[in-house]
């Protein structure tokens, strides 16, 4: 069993494990069960009916919980179920203030649905700019939604400062964790309240789960986001929840591994001719890398480049990747690249693209952990039908 002194690579490993009564079984065994068979009327057990809490998905929520120094969190069917049940947490006609250039499926989640379904308003600030959520704030705000890094342009948000505005004027604050993970930054240090997850991307590690996750920073928050879990009951099964603790087991050597080959990369593509600009925290050159050193373990394993050349030569060069596989997801420890105009933006209008900064020749890689000799020299063998 691990112990609260527990380091981080320890904890992937042992935190929230379940020893097996039946056979001794060394891993948290998948229990498939909808009902657990009670002793006798008005015994009260831990586990009763799997949508209130099951015993795989319990050791993937207290493992989570330990590796973002919350104290309990909720594994859910998938990210945006994850971001939907904090959602739960707020009251009708809410006023929610977002990172601007918050993921896609957030913003539709919030402009889609939430406007109709709960009355709410938003906000869509740039969280480095104190002056301007102080000025965003209503009668009504009730959360500051925080995503840092930010997809695909990698702009880092201070979390702490953030926190002491939400704080000062009680609105709650969560931030979307998911290009990070864990293993890299942990918001709750920071002063926030809850953090969220899609695990399918570097939790899962492994391009086979869809999945999500909330962990709260104090009791209040953890039971009102159990029961709200447990209301709507958009939860993590016990199949999936098996394959992200199976994932977490190996989150520090990937993240190492991962976080390594990308600056690397980064390095080398931030020389190479055929590249205009590499946006990666970890960089020295990146205008926020003080605060990268500050608040994150690395600079992450997300590497965006923006290409010198128009869109039938960036189709060129994807091309000619092979283990850069063009794909809309992250956080594999296979390669990934995205071209973030026509595939995670591509709902956006040309001008607001434009006003992002997300142009035709950006493109987004997912670095894997393959050897970064290999990435490189395919990288570079791309590259040359530019230059
Ligand atoms: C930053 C971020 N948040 C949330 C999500 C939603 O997660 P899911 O696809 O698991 O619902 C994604 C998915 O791409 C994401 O990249």
């Amino acid at each position: 069993m691990h112990r609260e002194t527990a380091k981080f690579s320890t904890k992937v490993i042992h935190a929230g494990e379940q020893k097996d009564p039946a056979y001794n079984a060394i891993i948290t065994p998948i229990v498939t069960a909808s009902s657990f068979i009670k002793s006798n009327i008005g015994e009260s057990a831990q586990f009763g009916y799997s949508r209130g809490e099951n015993p795989t998905r319990h050791a993937l929520e207290t493992c989570l919980s330990s590796l973002e120094d919350g104290v309990g969190a909720v594994a859910c069917a998938s990210g945006m179920a994850a971001t939907a049940t904090v959602m739960e947490l707020l009251p009708k006609d809410a006023h929610v203030i977002v990172t601007d250039g918050v993921y896609g499926g957030t913003f539709r989640l919030l402009e889609e649905c939430r406007s109709k379904t709960s009355g709410f308003t938003t906000s869509y600030v740039d969280l480095n700019d104190i002056e301007a959520i102080e000025a965003s704030i209503q009668e009504n705000t009730a959360l500051i939604w925080i995503e840092t890094p930010t997809n695909p342009l990698l702009k880092l948000i201070n979390l702490q400062a953030v926190a002491n505005v939400a704080k000062k004027h009680k609105i709650l604050s969560c931030v979307d964790n998911t290009f990070s993970s864990p293993w890299n930054q942990r918001p709750i240090q920071h002063g926030i309240d809850l953090v969220m997850h899609s695990t399918s991307k570097y939790i899962g590690g492994h391009s086979d789960l869809i999945g999500g996750a909330v962990i709260a920073a104090n009791k209040e928050l953890f039971e009102q986001l159990q029961y709200v879990s447990m209301a709507v009951g958009a939860i993590q099964g016990p199949f999936d929840s098996y394959l992200a603790l199976r994932g977490l087991k190996t989150l520090d050597l990937r993240m190492q591994r991962q976080s390594e080959n990308a600056l690397l990369i980064a390095r080398h593509l931030e020389n190479h001719p055929a590249i205009k600009e590499v946006y990666y925290p970890g960089l020295e050159s990146h205008p926020q890398h003080q605060l990268c050193l500050r608040q994150m373990v690395s600079g992450g394993a997300v590497v965006s480049i923006r290409l010198i050349g128009n869109l039938t030569e960036v189709k060129a060069v994807i091309e000619r990747l092979h283990y850069f596989v063009l794909a809309d997801s992250l956080g594999g420890v296979e390669s990934m690249i995205n071209h973030s105009y026509s595939m995670s933006h591509g709902s956006m209008s040309s001008l607001e693209k434009e006003a992002a900064g997300i142009t035709e020749s950006l493109l987004r890689l997912s670095v894997g952990a393959e050897s970064v000799e290999d990435l490189i020299a395919e990288l570079d063998h791309a590259l040359k039908v530019i230059i």
